[in-house]
């Protein structure tokens, strides 16, 4: 292993909400395993993450998710140099699961301990698909728990330019597509379906065009007040619905990032978080950035939602720069990346 070892061997760790995630990285950019063990067939029937479950179920994964991880990389936890894991935000009881298990890997190991912001991570996941990523660009976060706009001014050094007043996107998504009877988590079929319905079909408000700040919860509202209206025809058009609100969604995301993206000088633009998986984001961002002449960067989809390979890259920056948690480390539920 020595000739890898000089590129800095992390070991991520996630588990901030339901996925149990470990992954090996190579020198912040070299994908050398990556397991993600998905908890959402348990969560499915409770329509939404239920903490308590979700705390127990990290406690059975987690260790063989990390030997699994170790495995597929061809190395033993002492060939590493650190062990990266998420502090937080997210769901306290899942954090400290992760944070238990890190701390005693590392202990054991010999090896230092890395914490790491999930939001960070979110936006570190570029850099495994395009290593050449480099500061300044303003990023999207878009998740099932956090909708935010951020200038990357350098690594580790962030402008927070705007955020979700309430709902993040993922969240309002999860909502009504629940209403729709799709299952949980909806983002991945409303996709699907608004693909093949027509966006205009029906008009939802847009709250906040001011600004920077986004705001879901009026639009959720009115899109429940709608589809229940729609159960009175013969035929619920459903394809149509879904196109119609992905749209008042994923377009008031993109316009607030293209207008940010003008106003500060961008030179680049990327997204990251589980609804950056979205098709039609994806494309109004990648015209839009086109039509700036900037360069765009979105993360294949298994690296828009969580997993431990973008912990362990942004766990690399933190370790090269010498930062080293205590085993007296806490999960921190609300921790903030601008503060
Ligand atoms: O980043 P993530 O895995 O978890 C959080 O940190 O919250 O994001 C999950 C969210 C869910 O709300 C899910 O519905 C949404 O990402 N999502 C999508 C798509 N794939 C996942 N939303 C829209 N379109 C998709 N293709
Ligand atoms: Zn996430």
């Amino acid at each position: 292993m020595a000739g890898l070892a000089r590129d800095g061997l992390i070991l991520g760790i996630e588990t901030s909400c339901d996925e149990t995630g470990a992954a090996v990285v190579a020198g912040g950019t070299r994908l050398l395993s990556n397991v993600v063990a998905s908890q959402v067939e348990i969560h499915r029937r409770f329509g939404g993450v239920v903490p308590e479950i979700a705390s127990r179920r990290h406690v059975e994964t987690l260790l063989p998710v990390v030997r699994q991880a170790l495995d597929q990389a061809g190395l033993a936890l002492s060939d590493l140099d650190a062990v990266a894991v998420t502090q937080g935000p997210g769901l306290v009881g899942a954090l400290l699961v992760g944070i238990a298990g890190a701390k005693a890997l590392a202990y054991g190991a010999g090896l230092p301990l890395v914490a790491v912001n999930h939001i960070e991570g979110h936006i570190y996941a570029n850099r495994l698909d395009f290593p050449e990523l480099e500061p300044p660009f303003l990023c999207l976060i878009a998740s099932g728990g956090h909708t935010e706009l951020l200038e990357v001014v350098d690594w580790g050094v962030y402008r927070r330019l705007g955020k979700t007043r309430d709902d993040a996107a993922g969240e309002a998504i999860d909502k009504i597509g629940r209403a729709m009877g799709l299952a949980y988590p909806a983002g991945a079929e409303l996709d699907r379906l608004a693909r093949e319905g027509d966006p205009e079909a029906f008009s939802f408000p847009r709250a906040l065009r001011e600004g920077f700040d986004f705001s879901f919860s009026g639009l959720k509202t009115a899109a429940l007040t709608l589809w229940r209206q729609l159960q009175d025809r013969e035929e619920v058009p459903l394809a149509d619905f879904a196109a119609s609100f992905q749209e008042a969604v994923v377009g008031v995301l993109a316009e607030k990032t293209l207008a940010a993206a003008r106003e500060v000088g961008a030179q680049a633009i990327a997204v990251a978080g589980g609804v950056a998986a979205n098709s039609r984001l994806r494309q109004l961002l990648s015209e839009g950035a086109a039509a700036l002449g900037v360069p765009f960067y979105v993360p294949r989809p298994a690296f828009c939602t969580d997993n431990g390979a973008m912990i362990a890259a942004a766990g690399y920056v933190r370790w090269q720069r010498g930062e080293r948690a205590g085993l007296d480390l806490n999960a921190v539920p609300n921790l903030s990346l601008d503060g």
